[in-house]
């Protein structure tokens, strides 16, 4: 059986001010009709022996996560007290689905992707799925097409079966130089963030890599506590536990990553300038959503909630307007919100 993983419990702070702590980004309509988090799942839809559906996600999320699927059978919606980065979001999954159904396969997959060729999308999973089954832990690589920092690098090596490739190295988040350089290489794929893993591998990998993590997250589902609805892991073990990305955990460590390229027009709307470049822009490159006047304004991604927003020779930028906040941005400013969010922490 193939289960399912969506790991959801981001903060998704560098689409704020539309993205809320209390209200993130995969939870929210950013294209299409669909939320991410339920355009995630519905992507899944026609892959062969479906399991069950695992949604691993913040306590403070557990009606907006169990109202956007409540449409799914089969799933289990596991409640993290506090974040703790994917490594651990997935071993409590891992850890759930050994008992369920042990040395299972495991999609893992991020809640924040948008994926047009749905169907390019299942067959490359469909692809890798023996190789998975073999042991090996699979990541979907993409052809890069600009230097970002925002995205894992991975450096593909021979090929081991037909278009899985043996991975030579994995740098998650390069600084720009490095970027740059394994851009210009050409052997180089961004992870994707998402990927094919037998529960016991990646346990075993992450064991072997980070002992600590294993432990706490073991832990705390060991004794977690259930009722029809939830899954909730136990709160001060899971407090205890570390945090890391299983990018930096496993993916960068583990000698049995291999990858495989996925062209299905994937996208990350991890910022936005992400996502105005997977919008439709009109002929001035502008994305105009809301109520907007444009004069010579070109490039320039405008939101507003209510009020009207009007831009005069400008370009290049990012305008949101929300119910009490306004963002005015460069376009490649957008990895520096994150910054505006952790001062307004800090001020809170
Ligand atoms: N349950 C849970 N708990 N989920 C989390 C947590 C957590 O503590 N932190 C993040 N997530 C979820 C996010 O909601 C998102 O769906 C997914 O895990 C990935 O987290 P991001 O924070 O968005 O990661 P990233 O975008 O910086 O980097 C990852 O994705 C890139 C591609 O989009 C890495 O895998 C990169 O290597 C990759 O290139
Ligand atoms: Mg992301």
């Amino acid at each position: 059986k193939l289960h399912t993983v969506i790991m959801s419990g981001g903060a998704g702070t560098r689409l704020w001010p539309l993205s809320r702590s209390h209200y993130p980004k995969q939870f929210h309509v950013l294209s299409g009709n669909d939320t991410m988090v339920q355009q995630t799942a519905a992507r899944l839809d026609g892959l062969k022996e479906l399991g069950s559906t695992l949604v691993v996600a913040n306590e403070d999320h557990r009606f907006l996560v169990a109202e956007q699927l409540k449409h799914l059978d089969n799933l289990s919606i596991i409640l993290e007290p506090c974040a703790r980065n994917t490594a651990p979001a997935v071993a409590l999954a891992a850890f759930e689905l050994e008992t369920l159904d042990p040395q299972s396969l495991m999609l893992v997959l991020s809640a924040d992707h948008i994926i047009r060729d749905e169907d390019a999308f299942r067959n490359t999973v469909e692809l890798s799925r023996l190789q998975a089954e073999n042991g090996s832990i699979v990541t979907y690589g993409i052809v890069p097409d600009y230097p970002a920092t925002g995205y894992g690098y991975i450096q593909k090596g021979e090929e081991n079966a037909p278009q899985i490739f043996k991975v030579d190295e994995f740098v998650e988040k390069p600084n720009a130089d490095r970027a740059s350089e394994y851009l210009a290489s050409g052997e180089f794929l961004w992870n994707s963030g998402m990927f094919l893993i037998r529960t016991d591998i990646y346990l075993e990998e992450l064991n072997k890599f980070r002992p600590d993590i294993f432990q706490a997250c073991k832990a705390s589902i060991t004794q977690a506590q259930r009722d029809p609805d939830f899954i909730r892991p136990h709160k001060a073990s899971f407090e205890k536990c570390p945090k890391d990305s299983i990018d930096y955990a496993v993916m960068e460590k583990s000698a049995l990553v291999c990858v495989t390229p996925l062209d299905a027009q994937w996208s990350d709307v991890g910022s936005w300038s992400e996502l105005a470049k997977s919008s439709k822009s009109d002929l001035n490159g502008n994305n105009i959503i809301g109520d907007a006047i444009l004069i010579n304004t070109q490039d320039t991604y405008v939101k507003s909630e209510k009020r009207l927003i009007a831009t005069a020779g400008l370009s290049n930028l990012v305008i949101i307007d929300t119910e009490d906040a306004i963002l005015v941005a460069d376009k490649n400013a957008s990895q520096e919100i994150k910054q505006i969010v952790e001062q307004l922490k800090a001020s809170n």
